[in-house]
């Protein structure tokens, strides 16, 4: 099949990649010049393993493809995904990018094309794209379909060519039927494919993350619990994860969650409840809670601390969201880094994606490797959970005797931790 792909950010570029891997011829467009120039020489813009050997052989066989040019991208594909951002503001989904896409294919609507989105866009955005793209007079030129993505990025290749489901919303057999061939080979391999209504499809995306988020807030709380009332939270989780109608994923206890999806998905979604009049309490509240997270994290530093945070050295291991991306997006350490500093420490951090330029401060400084970034560490602190960090010799990488180490992804065993003499914190332990 022809596919346009409009974004080549962590979504779009995935998606592009995958779909010509399964053997489409897939053009994967960018209004940003330099990153389609970057693409078609294979490098890769973004952190995302195993992407760049999938890109290379692809741009090989002749069957992906990278423009700036939307028209002649949009003219000659039968599947257009729009693979822009939907970032918040004030707390709604900014859906300019949608509908500046929306708004370039109307001018290229030359034949049938099935319009989909998989921006990740509130319910009854697919009726206002149908709307703008004049459905009156340009009957049977195109059906517009939504097909949430629900790749995590560090995985997303996988979770792309493996997904647990795939969820199209269209009412049209025509663009069903298409759809559902286009994802055959991963149904072949068990991925479960559901056709539902458009604003169902929509729905289910932002239903999931605001689950996803609420459990991640949920185990949150229960560390905090955890911490006053001498309880290991590790404990807890595996004593509720083991009942099946729980499941033991996204219940461990950490930062605040951030990245580029759960915070603005459920602002997003809240949003969406007071158009429909409809009070969603519970994800209102696990947005309250997790905002509270950095603060609650940041009184837990100053009283490892004693309350002296001047003039001390604290390194960061991993700066962004998560491991295995380079997304800084409504990472923690965003919040948490230039708070400290504001206190007077200085912050040395390693970050194994290379995030350079992140902050601006001359007390901030961007170590090359984990020894350089702990050498003189009053306080190191485990702020992703990277491989590399899970096995370190504290004793070896920081020179100073009375150091502290705050782990935030509980990677190390309280109880090693004590036999080494280690002065170690941990999260709900
Ligand atoms: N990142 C994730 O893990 C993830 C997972 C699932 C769903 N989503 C959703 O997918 C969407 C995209 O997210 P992302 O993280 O890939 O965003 P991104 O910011 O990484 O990429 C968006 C790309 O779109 C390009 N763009 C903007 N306007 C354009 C236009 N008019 N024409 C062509 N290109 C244009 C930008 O230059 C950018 O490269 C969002 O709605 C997001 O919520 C993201």
């Amino acid at each position: 099949m022809k596919i346009c792909i409009i974004g080549s950010g962590y979504v779009g570029l995935v998606s592009g990649a995958c779909f010509s891997d399964l053997g489409n011829t897939v053009t994967c467009v960018d209004i940003n010049k330099e990153i389609v120039e970057k693409l078609n020489k294979g490098i890769i813009p973004i952190y995302e393993p195993g992407l760049q050997e999938m890109v290379e052989i692809n741009l090989k066989k002749k069957r992906l493809l990278f423009s700036t040019d939307i028209s002649s991208s949009i003219k000659k594909s039968d599947i257009i995904f729009i693979c822009v951002g939907t970032p918040t503001i004030n707390n709604k989904a900014d859906l300019k990018y949608v509908y500046n896409v929306v708004k370039s294919i109307k001018s290229n609507l030359n034949k049938y094309k099935i319009i989909v989105t998989k921006s990740t866009v509130p319910v009854s955005t697919g009726d206002k794209i149908e709307k703008i793209l004049n459905l009156k007079k340009n009957k049977n030129k195109f059906d517009v379909v939504s097909n949430p993505e629900f790749l995590r990025e560090g995985e997303a290749i996988r979770d792309f060519q493996y997904p647990d489901r795939v969820v199209i919303g269209t009412n049209s057999k025509k663009a069903n039927t298409t759809m559902k061939n286009l994802y055959l080979p991963l149904i072949k391999k068990g991925s479960r494919y559901i056709n539902t209504s458009r604003r169902s499809a929509e729905l289910i995306k932002y239903a999931s993350n605001a689950f996803l988020a609420t459990k991640i807030t949920f185990i949150n709380e229960i560390a905090n619990l955890c911490e006053k009332s001498h309880i290991d939270v590790q404990d807890v989780a595996t004593g509720m994860g083991l009942d099946d109608r729980i499941g033991s994923r996204f219940l461990r206890a950490g930062p605040a969650y951030g990245g580029s999806c759960f915070p603005k998905d459920t602002r997003a979604l809240v949003s969406t409840g007071q158009i429909f009049k409809t009070n969603l309490s519970v994800v209102k509240t696990v947005i309250r809670s997790n905002e509270k997270r950095n603060n609650l994290l940041l009184d837990r530093i100053k009283i490892i601390m004693k309350n002296k945070i001047k003039n001390k050295n604290i390194s960061f291991l991993g700066v962004t969201f998560k491991s295995g991306t380079d997304d800084m997006r409504e990472s923690p350490s965003l919040k948490m880094i230039p708070s400290l500093v504001k206190k007077g420490a200085f912050i040395s951090y390693y970050e194994p994606t290379g995030q350079k330029k992140q902050f601006k401060s001359k007390n901030i400084t961007y170590c090359e490797n984990i020894k350089e970034a702990c050498q003189n560490a009053d306080l190191i602190i485990i702020h992703t959970e990277w491989n590399e960090f899970k096995q370190l010799n504290f004793k070896k990488i920081t020179k100073k005797r009375k150091f502290k180490v705050f782990d935030m992804r509980n990677l190390y065993s309280t109880s090693e931790m004590k036999k080494n003499k280690i002065n170690y914190f941990s999260i709900g332990r």
